[in-house]
């Protein structure tokens, strides 16, 4: 009854498996270390240290540990530089999704969980995203997310897997400073940057077509986000026939730029006015998930607010 959690030392991964570890669900974790840190790692959970592109590595993790699901986390995830290097792309997040699925069908596994992304929609044009809504990923990172839900499915309907792709929207927040992102490269963090450097936190663009012209998004505590996989792993597990979900995971709730800073001015006691720029390119005005049918499928719902998501993210960046 084992799982595999791929990149089970990074943040959001991490954040996973605490709360398997919790519900007593037997895991491994296979993780490159490129971006993530074995500290994440509660005690007693073995670590593989390796690639996801490395099959024989793959083979021997599912044979040697009775692997019977896959938590597939372990990904390349910045937008930018899936633009500069689309082939890594390509390759660390397709290929590695590729080769965790050829070693969990030769090795018998019947599950697989599959972090995807809000990306998929690229620029939506929807109040509430649902997962009906068309996929016209913008970017290679968005791309690869979308290709990998597609092998999932297909895998799964070939071989009579259990499969959920999961669509994470803005992740931010975190349970404890040890498992906290030690990336600047979303807002909170590069709020937070910009406030340590004595400098004015930047909105990229004011004059979108939203209620105060700032980008709006459904921000996620990543706490709700590992609530959510925990569902999926119990919902697999009991499923008595193949099944395939695709499901949003967020809030349901759009937050604006300006909104965000706000709460960031009050919790960090920093009143530092922000500094308008221009748009950043690739940048949708709104993309708010409508989060009914994970409620439906898994019984999962957000707990946590934006309060919670800044506040438990300062408090982990002023102990870096
Ligand atoms: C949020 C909003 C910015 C910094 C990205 C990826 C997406 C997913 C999550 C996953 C935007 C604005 C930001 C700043 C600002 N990736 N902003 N000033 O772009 O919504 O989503 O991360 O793994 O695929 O695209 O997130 O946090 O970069 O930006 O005004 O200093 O904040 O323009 O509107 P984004 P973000």
């Amino acid at each position: 009854m084992t799982w595999l959690i791929t990149g089970g030392a990074g943040y959001i991964g991490g954040h996973v498996l605490q709360q398997l570890v919790a519900a007593d669900v037997p895991v491994v974790v296979l993780d490159d270390l490129s971006s993530g840190s074995p500290d994440r790692l509660p005690d007693g959970v073995p670590l593989v240290v390796g690639s996801t592109l490395d099959r024989a590595l793959l083979d021997t993790v599912v044979r040697q540990h009775r692997v019977t699901g896959v938590v597939h986390i372990a990904a390349k995830k910045q937008v930018g530089e899936s633009v500069a290097e689309p082939l890594r792309y390509y390759r660390e997040n397709l290929t590695g999704l590729q080769t965790v699925l050829e070693a969990a069908v030769a090795g018998g596994a019947r599950k697989v969980v599959f972090s995807s992304s809000a990306a998929v929609y690229g620029t939506p044009d929807a109040d509430l995203v649902t997962e009906a809504t068309p996929c016209a990923p913008i970017n290679p990172y968005g791309e690869t997310k979308l290709a990998g839900e597609w092998l999932v499915r297909s895998v799964g309907r070939a071989h009579g897997l259990s499969t959920a792709s999961l669509r994470y929207f803005n992740v931010a927040g975190t349970s404890s400073p040890r498992l906290a992102d030690d990336g600047v490269s979303n807002l909170v963090p590069m709020a937070f940057q910009r406030l340590t450097d004595g400098q004015a936190p930047l909105v990229f663009g004011d004059d979108y077509d939203t209620p105060d012209g700032t980008c709006v998004r459904d921000y996620i505590h990543v706490a709700d986000i590992a609530a959510a996989h925990v569902a999926a792993v119990h919902r697999l597990d009991a499923a008595a026939e193949p099944l395939s979900l695709t499901l949003n995971i967020g809030r349901g709730e759009g937050v604006s730029v300006a909104e965000m800073l706000a709460v960031i001015a009050r919790v960090t006691g920093n009143p530092t006015p922000p500094r308008v720029t221009p748009r950043r390119p690739g940048d949708p005005a709104r993309v708010v998930a409508a989060a009914d049918l994970i409620h439906r499928e898994l019984d999962w719902k957000a707990q946590h607010d934006i309060e919670s998501m800044v506040t438990s993210a300062w408090a982990a960046w002023q102990q870096r």
